[in-house]
């Protein structure tokens, strides 16, 4: 399906819909059954991508309001400290500059709980690379929340109470692999269009990640997967060059968006984890990829159509590092899994 006949279906269902959600975006109380005692010995954060709205009015889709309600009761729950949003932040063609209403009209107006008013740590998708990149970077400085130092950049934090780290990389896959002008699902991407500024970022991604060796987790997450059944499939150039980084150097999971479900593929023979997060704007139920991916690798994939998106949320302690899948849809977990600190990391 493409993303046309997606937001087409999306379109009729927000005409549907809105009159139930109407303006009432208001704080329920949500209990996601997650124990909050040990908040003080946690480090909680939200992920999402692919959560860019759409380019006429209302510029939101529905499971993007959605998201965003079942995210401020989630944050409020587990007092998330940031969220990480791996790419089309605007659809389709990202922002034209610094002041363009999108960032008003896609952003500020709709995720605006309190407990959503924490740092957002954003990168570029394809759509993005289609505007003006610069001008999202710029935002930063406009914006008490949005935070796009350049595009790509560390993190590192600090799980308060214990002192275990968690370093998230966020990368830029379009410049390394391309694809901003021409990403035709199920086709290879056509490579960077500049590939001594790609060269550049990879050498980063393998110093960053030597520097690395001492965090209790590394996160490495851009808008691309690494691997993905659904509609665009494994990315071969990250395939090709990042994933033999991510085991090199036993990262301890890859984080993307760019397919429009949730998926959790573990390599059975590496236990290398990746996770797609790529609905929280529209669903896409695509598996067009099965094939491309091992069957008793995929551990989770959600496409369910009328489930009102998605986006996940972690929970980091001393002990293990817990994502959880959640939906649009009140209060409703999917799917969680508990990754284990790095033993190389002491
Ligand atoms: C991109 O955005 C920046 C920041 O607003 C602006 O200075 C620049 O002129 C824009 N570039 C284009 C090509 O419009
Ligand atoms: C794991 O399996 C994949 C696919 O079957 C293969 O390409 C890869 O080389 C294997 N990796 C290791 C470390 O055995
Ligand atoms: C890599 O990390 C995993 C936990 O994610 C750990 O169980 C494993 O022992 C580590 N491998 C090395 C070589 O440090």
């Amino acid at each position: 399906m493409s993303l046309l006949n997606v937001l087409a279906c999306e379109l009729l269902l927000l005409f549907v819909t809105f009159s139930v959600y109407g303006a009432g975006v208001s704080g329920h109380k949500a209990r996601y059954g997650a124990p909050k005692i040990s908040t003080k010995q946690e480090l909680n954060f939200l992920v999402i991508a692919d959560w860019g709205g759409i380019p006429i009015w209302p510029y939101i889709t529905p499971d993007e309001i959605s998201v965003s309600q079942q995210m401020a009761a989630i944050s409020d729950d587990i007092d998330s400290k940031f969220v990480l949003a791996f790419g089309d932040n605007f659809y389709e063609d990202g922002v034209k500059d610094v002041d363009d209403k999108r960032f008003k009209q896609t952003f500020e107006d709709v995720f605006t709980a309190p407990s959503l008013q924490i740092p957002w740590y954003i990168v570029a998708g394809n759509h993005d690379h289609r505007g003006n990149i610069s001008g999202q970077i710029a935002y930063s400085q406009k914006s008490k929340r949005w935070n796009f130092p350049s595009e790509y950049y560390r993190l590192n934090f600090k799980v308060p109470g214990n002192g275990a780290t968690l370093t998230v990389l966020m990368i830029d896959t379009v410049v390394l692999c391309g694809g901003s002008h021409d990403d035709v699902p199920g086709c290879d991407l056509p490579g960077p269009d500049n590939p001594q500024v790609a060269e550049t970022q990879w050498d980063w991604i393998e110093n960053e990640l030597k520097n690395s060796m001492h965090s209790d987790y590394v996160i490495v997450g851009g808008h691309y997967p690494v691997w993905s059944i659904a509609e665009h499939g494994p990315t071969g150039c990250l395939v090709d060059r990042l994933r033999p980084m991510l085991l090199k150097y036993n990262v301890t999971a890859y984080f993307s968006g760019h397919d429009h479900n949730l998926q959790h593929i573990r390599e059975s023979n590496t236990s290398l984890d990746v996770f797609v997060i790529g609905s929280a704007n529209v669903v896409d139920p695509s598996i067009d990829h099965m094939d491309s991916v091992p069957a008793d690798w995929v551990k989770f994939y959600y496409a369910q159509l009328g489930s009102l998106g998605g986006f996940a949320y972690v929970s980091v302690t001393s002990d293990r590092l817990q994502l959880t899948f959640a939906s649009g849809a009140k209060n409703k977990n999917l799917y969680s899994v508990d990754l284990m600190p790095r033993l190389n990391s002491k």
